[in-house]
């Protein structure tokens, strides 16, 4: 008797721990379908060296730049200097995702270190020219200068949406799901517009091993964007009252714990100090950035490298890797085991996608997965869509994707009918929508549309093997239901 109640009372436990653990795991992949590095990265190991087409460049992993922190070179022309000093004391205490250490400064080395920045900049970064009305404050402007204005921002806000900067990037602590930019929550405190003009425009021309993406916006874009990131509350600090357009985020808000905090590491720092030696500021500043070991983060001008830095080729060679390095592919998506995890690995889209789709896709992005994982519109042309597409068609394929096997298969209605009964009976809505279904998977309602007939079929067969930690359970479809349910998805296309 109390054998058996141990024996269920077991089975209960198993229950739940299996059940807990995939309910987890669902909600889990509910909100990260992305591969998990780390599970890449065993999986290369298991399964040894992948054999991928040979490209012909190589592709730059952006996570594996030389350096992680901007070029220091013109960062006196870029942030103000009030922002600096309070940085540089402490990051995190500036931007709340910031990235940089805490290096125990203290005010005096701080100066030296900006006296340093500050000669070895450019006299001037490039200006715009900004219309009139823009410069006046608030009360300033008229009545229509200031609808003007108002209309500006927000277009920007619209080229912001669509533009999906949030994804890298969090506002106050919110978004930036891609994890790589800054959070912008305090941004037009510390930037002036003539450089953040310059910056979304060209970021290499300022960082080369930027990961954020060169959008091609024209110059109105830029313009409304440059409005609404200086002017809108959500790019300035909370307790700012801002009651003036630009430039009112100089308030020294400092909390009381903070200052404590502080005047304790100063009292540690007093001794190292010593061992700076004397002589000018600027001298002073060079000494304590080699000391501090900047340049291991930073290119800084006049400072020695322990290891050189390679220097990049100038132009590409290949069309299509100047597109990579310019919108930055990798720093989302993954391609021969380099890049990022944030969203679908590249290898094989070739095998995957249709061509007519890829290139409107990539004009024009369309939401797949609902999961607030879209691929932002960067403007591409329909020039450069062509060339990631002869691109993609040549070098990202598989062997194993039966294609051209599939390529004119004719579907008549019985076969889709049974296919749609497949579909039904096995569970497949729960994730997938045609209409109406889950948004665990990509919608199918296009899908006939998207994918090739053949990686259909093989992705049906087995849904790991593309994709090792898929959530998609293998149903292990006989040949025949596999080919059925490919039947019925093909149909799933936009009426004509
Ligand atoms: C371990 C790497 C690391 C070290 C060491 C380091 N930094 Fe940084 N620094 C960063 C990163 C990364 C950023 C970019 C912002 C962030 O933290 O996400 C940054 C940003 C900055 C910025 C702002 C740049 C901009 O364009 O907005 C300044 C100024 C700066 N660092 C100065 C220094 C100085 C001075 C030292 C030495 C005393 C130093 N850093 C040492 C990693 C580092
Ligand atoms: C693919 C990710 C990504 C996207 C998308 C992106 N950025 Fe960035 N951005 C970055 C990264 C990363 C940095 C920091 C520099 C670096 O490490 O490359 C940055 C830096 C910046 C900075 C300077 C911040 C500072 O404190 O120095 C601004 C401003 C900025 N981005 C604005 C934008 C705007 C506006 C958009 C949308 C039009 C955008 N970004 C889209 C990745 C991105
Ligand atoms: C800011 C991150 C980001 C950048 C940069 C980016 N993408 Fe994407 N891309 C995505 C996301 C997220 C998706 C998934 C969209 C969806 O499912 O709705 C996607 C989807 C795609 C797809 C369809 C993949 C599939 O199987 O559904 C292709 C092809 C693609 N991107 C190509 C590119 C190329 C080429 C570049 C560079 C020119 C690029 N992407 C740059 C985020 C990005
Ligand atoms: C547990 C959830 C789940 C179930 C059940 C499921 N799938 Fe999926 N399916 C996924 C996920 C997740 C992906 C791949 C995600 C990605 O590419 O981002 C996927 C991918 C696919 C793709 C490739 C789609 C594309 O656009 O890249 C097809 C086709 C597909 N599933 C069909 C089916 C069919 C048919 C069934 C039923 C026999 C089914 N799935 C059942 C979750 C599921």
């Amino acid at each position: 008797m109390r054998k058996k109640t141990f024996v269920i009372s077991c089975f209960a436990l198993a229950y739940f721990i299996i059940s807990y653990i995939f309910g987890f795991n669902m909600t889990i992949f509910a909100d990260s379908l992305a591969p998990d590095p780390l599970l890449l990265e065993l999986e290369e190991l298991y399964r040894g060296e992948k054999q991928y087409k040979q490209l012909p460049f190589e592709l730059e992993d952006p996570y594996k730049r030389p350096k992680n922190g901007p070029a220091l070179k013109n960062v006196i022309h870029k942030a103000n200097r009030e922002w600096l000093k309070k940085w540089i004391s402490n990051p995190k205490g500036v931007v709340p995702n910031a990235k940089m250490p805490r290096l125990m400064l203290n005010d005096d080395e701080i100066e030296a270190v900006l006296a340093y920045l500050a000669s070895i900049a450019d006299k001037e970064l490039p200006e715009q020219e900004w219309d009139s009305y823009l410069m006046k404050s608030y009360e300033e402007m008229s009545d229509e200068e200031y609808e003007k204005m108002d209309e500006l921002v927000s277009g920007g806000k619209a080229v912001w949406g669509r533009a999906r900067c949030n994804l890298c990037h969090p506002v106050k602590g919110r978004g930036g799901a891609v994890g790589v930019g800054p959070d912008l929550g305090t941004i037009s405190e510390k930037v002036n517009r003539d450089w953040l003009y310059l910056w979304i425009k060209e970021p290499k021309s300022y960082f080369r091993y930027s990961q954020m993406p060169r959008y091609r916006f024209d110059d109105k874009e830029l313009r409304k964007l440059v409005e609404f990131i200086m002017r809108d509350w959500d790019f300035k600090s909370e307790e700012d009252d801002g009651d003036d357009g630009e430039g009112s985020g100089e308030e020294e808000t400092v909390d009381k714990d903070e200052v404590n905090e502080s005047a304790v590491i100063e009292e540690d720092i007093e001794g190292q100090s010593s061992i700076i030696p004397d002589g000018t500021l600027v001298e002073r500043g060079k000494r304590i950035i080699e000391l501090k070991r900047c340049f291991l983060c930073h290119e800084i001008e006049g400072i020695s490298e322990l290891l050189p830095v390679n220097e990049k080729e100038d132009k590409p060679k290949e069309a299509f890797e100047g597109l990579l390095n310019d919108i930055m592919c990798l720093t989302c998506h993954n391609i021969q085991g380099k890049g990022g995890a944030f969203a679908p690995v590249l290898t094989h889209e070739g095998s995957k996608l249709k061509e007519t789709w890829i290139k409107s896709f990539l004009q024009s992005p369309d939401i797949i997965r609902p999961l607030l994982k879209q691929m932002p519109r960067f403007n591409i042309s329909s020039e450069e869509a062509e060339t990631a597409v002869k691109f993609i068609e040549e070098y990202f394929v598989s062997d194993e994707i039966p294609i051209a096997k599939f390529a004119d298969v004719e579907s008549t209605e019985e076969e889709i009918g049974k296919g749609r009964e497949l579909y039904d009976a096995k569970g497949c809505r729960s994730c997938h929508a045609i209409s109406s279904g889950g948004v665990v998977g990509p919608n199918l309602q296009r899908v006939g549309d998207r994918l090739e007939n053949g990686f259909i079929f093989y992705h049906l067969k087995d849904p790991h093997r593309e994709m090792p930690d898929a959530v998609e359970p293998n149903y292990n479809l006989t040949d025949e239901e596999a080919m059925a349910i490919t039947h019925f998805l093909i149909s799933c296309r936009s009426k004509k």
